[in-house]
This record gives C-alpha cells, sequence and structure tokens, in this order.
C-alpha cells in the first residue's frame, strides 16, 4: 500500500511487516524517513535529528538556517558535490565541467501494478503490485530522475530503478547513476556480503560497519565470483530466527558497486548499482538513460525470514519458467565425464547409462562445435564438428530421444577463439582498442555485443543449430572475464557506455532466444556461478552454481547463494569422485544429497558406477522426481552453518504437511557425542513421522528440541529426513 499524506508531504510504502517512508521537506529535499518493521499512521521524519555541525555546509536557500545540511540529514537519493560528502548516489558531468547535481521533489504519481523497465530485467510484478513514481529536478542543469519504486506487500519486497532524463539544452555526461540509496539511523550495523572466486563462490563474510566506506563490486563485465550483488545490513548479532535484517539485491548482471558507510555522525548509508568505473552515459537533450532494478527486503525475524521472502518472490515475480510449473528434469551432462573429448557413440552410451537410472535430459556440453579439441579454438565456429558427430546433430538427438531423453546442448556465445573462422574473417569483432594487444584468457576473446550485427550473425548460428534439432535445454555459458573494453561502433566520447551496453546485447539476445525458443530451457553459467545474479535469472530460471562440484566444497557455497537465491536456480550435480578440484571421496549418498538441494543431475559417466551405486543412484532419482515440488519449491531453512560440526537445511511444505530435512556431517571424531538438529517452519501442532518409522513428533518438539541424529560413522555421511505429517 503507498500512501501520500498532503500535509506532512510524506510517501509512504507499507507492506505485510514493512514500513519504508520519505518525506519532501520544505526546500524539496526528498528526505528519507524510515525503512524497518511497520509503523501505520506516522510521519517519521520526527526522528531526524537537527544540529550545526562544523564543515557540514548549508544549502543557499537554506543559509539561515546552520543546522540544516545534506551532509547530515537522511537522503533518499544522496546528491553529488552540494554539501552531502558520503557516497553519492548520481554523478553527471556538465559541458562546462561541472559535477554537481542537486536533485529535488518535484512531484509524484500512485499507480496499480509494477512499473517495467525496457530491455532490463525486472520484477515483472502481478497482482497487488503498486508503484510509486517520485519526479526529482535538478533546477540548474536540466537533468530530471524519475525514482520508481514497486511494491511488493506479501513478500515485503521493495524494488526501485531511476530513469534519468536531460531536459536541459545542453548534452550531459552521467558519470554515476546507482539504482538504491538506502539511508539508516544507526550504524551499529553488521554488513554481509558473499565473496570468493572462481570454484568457491558466495562465501558469507559478515563484520560490523566500520567508519568510512566499505565496498564490494564487480570491474570484469560480469557481476562475478569474487563478489556478489546481493548484500545485507542486520543488527550486530543478528541470526537465522531474530534481529534486523536488510537485504539489497542489483537485478543486473554486469558491474557493479555495493557502497557501505559508517558516517562520522553515526549514521549509516547503502548506495548500489552500476559500477562508476569505466562507466560514463552520454545524455543528449531529450535521451533517457534508466538504471538498473534493484531490489529490498527488511526482515524483523532474522535471515531465514529475509531467505524466505526472496525466495518466494523470485520464484513468482522474477523467474519465468518455460515448462509452466513442471517440474524440472533431472539431467546427465558429460563434461565431466570426457571434457573436449568424444564421439556421438560415446555420448549416447552416457546418455543410456543415465536413461537407466532414471534421467531425463541429456546435456552435451563443450567440444561438438568447429575444430574445438581443447579450449584454444572453435569458439564462435557454431557449425557442428562431423568428425565428432558424423551423422550431425538431428541424428544424435534422435537417438538420445530415442532412450527416452531430452536433448541439451552448451554454448558460449558472446566469446571468440583466435583459432576460429569467425575470428579470421571478423577480427575486428572482437573488443579491444586499436594499437593495443589485447588481453587473452583461456586462449579467448570476447565479442562486441554492443554491436548489433555481431549479436545477429551469432544469434543466426545458434538458430541454425536449435532448428536443426528437437532442443530442449541451452547452457549459456561465459568463460573469461571482460578486458579491453573499447568497441570499434562507438566514438571516443562514448566509450564509458561499452560495458553495459554489452549486458544489454546480452540480455536482448537472451530475450530474443526466450521468445522464439519458448519451450527452451536455459542455464545461465558463467565458469560456473561468475554471473548468479537476480538479473540473469530474469532470463534463465537456472544458473550453473559453481564449477567446483565438490560435496563438502559445495556446502559452503550453496549455503551462501540460498541467502537470497531460491533452490529451482541452483544448478547443483552429483561428480564423480575424487573430486577434480579438491581430490576428495565422498560417498555417492552424499553427493546426492548436496546436489539434490538444487536443480539437480549428474555430471559423469553414470556407467562407471558399480552395481550397488547405480541402485542408490536410481533411489535418489526417484526421491528426487517424487519430492521435486517440496525441495524447489518449500520454505528453505538454514539449520546450520557449513563451520559447524554438520550442515543441515530444510526444505518445507508452506502448509507444513511435509518437510525434508538433509544433513551433512564435516570431519568425524571418535566417540562424538550424541547430536540432536532443531528443525523449523513445520506446524508446531501436528504430528510428524520420520523416514515412514514407526514414532510420530510433535512439530513443536522437533523445533524446540530438535530430531537426534544418529552417530556417523565416517567423515561427511548425509542423512534425509523426509517428514510427513499424520491427518
Ligand atoms: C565452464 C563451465 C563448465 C563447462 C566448461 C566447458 O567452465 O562452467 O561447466 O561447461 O566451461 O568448457
Amino acid at each position: 500500500m503507498i500512501l501520500y499524506d498532503p500535509s506532512a508531504r510524506t510517501l509512504t510504502l507499507h507492506t505485510r511487516r514493512t514500513t519504508y517512508q520519505m518525506k519532501a521537506d520544505g526546500y524539496g529535499v526528498l528526505l528519507h524517513t524510515w525503512y524497518g518493521p511497520r509503523v501505520d499512521g506516522q510521519d517519521l521524519s520526527y526522528l531526524i535529528g537537527y544540529a550545526d555541525r562544523g564543515f557540514s555546509p548549508n544549502p543557499r536557500e537554506a543559509a539561515a538556517r546552520r543546522d540544516y545540511s545534506l551532509d547530515t540529514l537522511p537522503q533518499e537519493y544522496s546528491t553529488c558535490g552540494v554539501g552531502d560528502y558520503r557516497p553519492a548516489s548520481a554523478a553527471a558531468e556538465q559541458p562546462d565541467g561541472s559535477l554537481m547535481l542537486d536533485l529535488r521533489y518535484a512531484g509524484h504519481e500512485i499507480r496499480e501494478g509494477k512499473y517495467s523497465l525496457d530491455g532490463l530485467p525486472a520484477f515483472f510484478g502481478g497482482e497487488g503490485w503498486q508503484t510509486l513514481s517520485v519526479r526529482l529536478e535538478d533546477p540548474h542543469s536540466g537533468l530530471a530522475a524519475e525514482l520508481l519504486y514497486g511494491v511488493c506487500e506479501r513478500y515485503d519486497l521493495i524494488t526501485r530503478a531511476v530513469v534519468f532524463t536531460n531536459e536541459g539544452r545542453q548534452p550531459v555526461l552521467l558519470r554515476k547513476a546507482a539504482s538504491l540509496c538506502l539511508d539508516l539511523p544507526s550504524a551499529n550495523l553488521e554488513f554481509i556480503t558473499f565473496d570468493g572466486g572462481h570454484v568457491r563462490e558466495r562465501g558469507l563474510n559478515r563484520s560490523l560497519l566500520r567508519p568510512g566506506v566499505q565496498s564490494v563490486g564487480s570491474v570484469r563485465g560480469a557481476s562475478s565470483h569474487q563478489h556478489n550483488p546481493f548484500v545485507m545490513l542486520c543488527e550486530p548479532g543478528a541470526g537465522e530466527e531474530h534481529g534486523l535484517v536488510y537485504g539489497a539485491a542489483l537485478v543486473y548482471s554486469g558491474n557493479f558497486l555495493a557502497e557501505a558507510e559508517r558516517s562520522q555522525f553515526e549514521t549509516a548509508r547503502l548506495v548500489l548499482g552500476i559500477h562508476p568505473q569505466h562507466f560514463g552515459w552520454s545524455l543528449a537533450p531529450g535521451e533517457r538513460f534508466a538504471a538498473p532494478e534493484a531490489a529490498m527486503v527488511c526482515s524483523p525475524d532474522g535471515f531465514a525470514g529475509m531467505t524466505h521472502r526472496w525466495h518466494a518472490a523470485m520464484r513468482e515475480c522474477l523467474i519465468r519458467d518455460p515448462l509452466h510449473g513442471a517440474r524440472r528434469p533431472v539431467l546427465v551432462n558429460n563434461w565431466e565425464a570426457t571434457e573436449f573429448h568424444f564421439t556421438a557413440q560415446r555420448l549416447v552410451e552416457i546418455a543410456r547409462e543415465g536413461a537407466a537410472l532414471g534421467a531425463e535430459l541429456f546435456v552435451m556440453d563443450d567440444g561438438w562445435f568447429g575444430k574445438r579439441d581443447d579450449d584454444r579454438s572453435g569458439l564462435g565456429d557454431w557449425v557442428v564438428n562431423p568428425q565428432k558427430l558424423p551423422g550431425g546433430l538431428n541424428a544424435l538427438v534422435r537417438q538420445v530421444n530415442g532412450l527416452g531423453m531430452r536433448f541439451g546442448i552448451w554454448v558460449e556465445p558472446e566469446m571468440v577463439s583466435e583459432d576460429s573462422e569467425l575470428y579470421r574473417a571478423h577480427p575486428d569483432w572482437a573488443l579491444g582498442a586499436p594499437g593495443r594487444p589485447q588481453t587473452l584468457s583461456r586462449s579467448q576473446l570476447v565479442l562486441d555485443f554492443t554491436r548489433r550485427e555481431v549479436r545477429d550473425c551469432i544469434y543466426a548460428a545458434l538458430c541454425r543449430v536449435l532448428d536443426s534439432a528437437p532442443i530442449a535445454y541451452v547452457k549459456w555459458d561465459v568463460n573469461r572475464s571482460l578486458a579491453d573494453v573499447w568497441s570499434a561502433a562507438l566514438p571516443a566520447a562514448r566509450q564509458g557506455e561499452v560495458f553495459h551496453r554489452y549486458i544489454l546485447g546480452v540480455y536482448e539476445m537472451m530475450d530474443r532466444l526466450r521468445r522464439d525458443y519458448p519451450q527452451i530451457l536455459l542455464e545461465g553459467c558463467a565458469g560456473g556461478g561468475g554471473r548468479f545474479d537476480a538479473g540473469m535469472l530474469y532470463y534463465a530460471p537456472q544458473i550453473w552454481c559453481s564449477d567446483n562440484t565438490d560435496a563438502i566444497d559445495r556446502l559452503r557455497i550453496q549455503y551462501g547463494t540460498s541467502f537470497c537465491y531460491p533452490v529451482c536456480a541452483v544448478g547443483s550435480h552429483v561428480s564423480a569422485v575424487p573430486n577434480v578440484h579438491t581430490g576428495r571421496t565422498t560417498s555417492i549418498e552424499t553427493r546426492g544429497v548436496v546436489a539434490m538441494s538444487g536443480t539437480f543431475g549428474y555430471e559423469m559417466d553414470l556407467g562407471r558406477c558399480t552395481e550397488a551405486e547405480k541402485q542408490v543412484v536410481r533411489r535418489q532419482i526417484e526421491f528426487f522426481k517424487r519430492h521435486c515440488r517440496l525441495i524447489q519449491q518449500g520454505v528453505y531453512d538454514r539449520l546450520s552453518a557449513p563451520d559447524d560440526a554438520f550442515t543441515a537445511w530444510q526444505q518445507t511444505a508452506p502448509d507444513g504437511t511435509e518437510a525434508l530435512a538433509s544433513v551433512v556431517w564435516g570431519p568425524v571424531h571418535a566417540a562424538g557425542p550424541f547430536c540432536a538438529v532443531r528443525l523449523r517452519s513445520l506446524a508446531p501442532n501436528k504430528r510428524y513421522r520420520v523416514n515412514g518409522g514407526g514414532e510420530l513428533y510433535t512439530g513443536a518438539a522437533l523445533m524446540t528440541a530438535g530430531l537426534p541424529l544418529p552417530l556417523p560413522k565416517h567423515d561427511y555421511q548425509a542423512w534425509q529426513f523426509y517428514l510427513q505429517a499424520e491427518e
């Protein structure tokens, strides 16, 4: 519910449990007065303190009020260069070189439904959403900003976006255009980020905000393995079930910056948006620029409450499901089994073993096209390699279909190898500045996706492949970070637009793919989880979570991922042991339990398993098929953290009728203690049977006292406990 109080000039956004409020004061400054647990019927600006602070300047029109300074007041969308020294939300360079930007309130509109953003991913709204549009103007430059807010009451979710318009007579250069600014009255908060690198994505890090600005971001052209565009602020010591928590996600897959400041007056500011480094967007008179969407959730009841809201909102209002609610297929992917070295026959063997055990989709990974026997050549030549697939793609797909399996394919459309027909024909299509040697990574260059003709050529080649055989799934990979970001298609003054235009190009092509092949399930991938963000989820309903398939390392990666992103989005497979990344051997049971908390599949030749292991695999697939809805759509709870003696998590049906708790032990010590795990989200008064056993336990007991665990017999032993409520 969005309310405007004309006498107080407050705009209040209520969700079920939270309230967000701003107020246009007498000077037209849009103050941020509150974000937190719900407060009804109150102008919350009484909380704002005014004092004459040294070195905090006063705007001209408030010159007589020494206690009035943009430097001390909470701002809804912070200005630049006019007396607020905390992180600016936007910066614009005028033709005279000045960088000042002072955006003031100039009106608003409240609408039913949710705004959308042309060419950018965004929560698509639905029933019960409302939009607030606030107009801000900088009278001195003619630059106007429309602050957009989408309110989803049900999930306590507020989305934001900003659209700039140059209404002046001179061109301006936008140098920063953040999507979200959040000023909070107390800096006694912890800043939580999800960090790591390739094969160790999204590890949780939390620390108290310290004076100054702390930031995470990416200038790699993708949201990155190193940091994720989802961050949180919380009360010190907040836990799964207690404490005030704020989460903010950028619905964007390119460069980003998240800045959190503890200010001199012990207030906090979070600014989130496109990274300003390498960014500059020219706006001629009359032109507009839309900053990507950001979304916020405030949870008054700890991290679990935050996760429940994000997962539900993303599943229902962000991820577009090509299967329309039907269960996602259990897949077998040949990558770790064969890498580049396979024949059609070998692929069919791997598919046959999978089909016999119940898998439903076979995915042919890298190596099927052009000259691609290793990762040094072939990217860009999207034609089947006749040596590997002599009968062509259609014949292979028919064979796989004949096994009762659907067929999926791997592509890396944004890249080109120097050793490829495409590069030989169009060397200028790769990003890179004239006269400067390009940086290679995995021996490949990046195609200039800002250019329509480049995208059209690649898209046409992909269409020829997709039209040649019944293909049900595409894994869209990207295996390097961007460098030498310079486009031959743009003048010198517009090179600051390349990073963003690149991502817009990726989105445009993914959108075309969705439109032209609505039945195809798209899986995002960037060397595993290098582009795992809310923006990508708008196009690709699932994303390969990490190239690291070691079950124990995955516990940590999936734990971090789970704070924001729902299980149905997390690409997760069982792979062979010893694991290629860690050398660790875990049992097939443990690998299955971990992979099952995702899209589920096998990244191995199941023909290499022992008969006993095959029986386990068959049971795993059956179990997953039976409980997929609970696993992927259920209410998700983390029951312990990966540093604890065991890692446990739970999915529960929203009506509390069933639940699945999964537990994986760490290293075992002799004569260890008996442990119990406290469950969550159950119906306290229902009585549950565990794994079909004879005893019944009340939900209250299981949540308060816990479920006892067996003593582990070896390192990394895993269990699943399926709970069913008695009628
Ligand atoms: C990336 C992906 C892997 C695999 C390889 C193929 O690393 O994340 O799953 O597809 O590329 O080259």
